[in-house]
């Protein structure tokens, strides 16, 4: 089953952020929100359009922030958890989500100041069509991230359900360049498989994270990261 569909389920989607982002897994989600912070301040009334957006993670943080956030997602399960969310925060009348698919988005040509996706390139089939779409749709920022093909990731990743593509560094520079857009900039995070950080409780978590932010900048923290994030401009 791929990516598309295995979001669709109520369990799926109702056991998403538990299942990733308690225990140790806080600390990924710690580190994935600040990376979108760091790509996309200041945010203050900027129109941003979040594709993928799940459960609304993110949605609700640049809500709180005060970006005019539109998150749209295909899975209505997961669209129902992110309302609930903001709801919960009281910012549901400062975030608009919509059902659509990303490969077809509904909104006129550069339409918003910035476009992320997070954990979503890993699921699609034909990233480079994906990437046109968020590009005709903004004038600005497009920033996403990627798991990466030298990564331990490798190890586990032919067992996920819903399909998990890996990516080189060469692959994106490609997709960058030919999508006509300019790296702004890279960062590359984990050495430790998800997995490993999602079984632990917090603070032994926190302690192994310290021990990879010694190795932070080397050329092999560089190479063997799990995940990257990317932030590219419009040229
Ligand atoms: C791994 S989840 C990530 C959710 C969120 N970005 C996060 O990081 O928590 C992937 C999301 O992509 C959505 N998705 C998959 N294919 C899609 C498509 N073609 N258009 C829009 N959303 C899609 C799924 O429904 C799911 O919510």
């Amino acid at each position: 089953m791929k990516g598309k569909e295995w979001y669709q389920t109520s369990e799926v989607a109702e056991e998403y952020d538990d299942k990733r982002f308690s225990r140790g897994g806080r600390l990924i989600d710690r580190r994935e929100k600040q990376a979108v912070l760091d790509a996309l301040s200041p945010l203050e009334d900027k129109r941003v359009l979040e594709i993928a957006c799940g459960t609304g993670r993110f949605t609700v943080m640049l809500a709180e922030r005060g970006a005019d956030i539109t998150g749209l997602d295909i899975s209505a399960a997961m669209l129902s958890q992110g309302r609930a969310k903001a709801r919960q925060l009281g910012v549901d009348d400062r975030v608009e989500f919509i059902r659509g698919d990303a490969a077809r988005l509904p909104f006129p040509d550069d339409h918003f100041d910035a476009v992320f996706a997070m954990r979503f390139f890993h699921l699609i089939p034909d990233p480079e069509r994906f990437l046109a779409e968020m590009r005709r749709v903004t004038s600005g920022e497009i920033v996403f991230d990627t798991f990466n093909d030298r990564s331990t990731r490798t190890v586990y990743n032919w067992l996920l359900p819903m399909g998990s593509r890996l990516y080189s560094d060469r692959d994106v520079h490609d997709l960058v360049e030919r999508a006509g857009l300019d790296l702004v900039r890279a960062e590359h995070d984990f050495l430790l498989p998800y997995g490993f950080y999602r079984a632990v409780p917090g603070s032994i978590a926190g302690a192994l994270y310290g021990l990879e932010e010694r190795l932070e900048g080397t050329a092999a923290s560089d190479r063997f990261a799990s995940v990257s994030y990317w932030t590219t401009r419009v040229r």
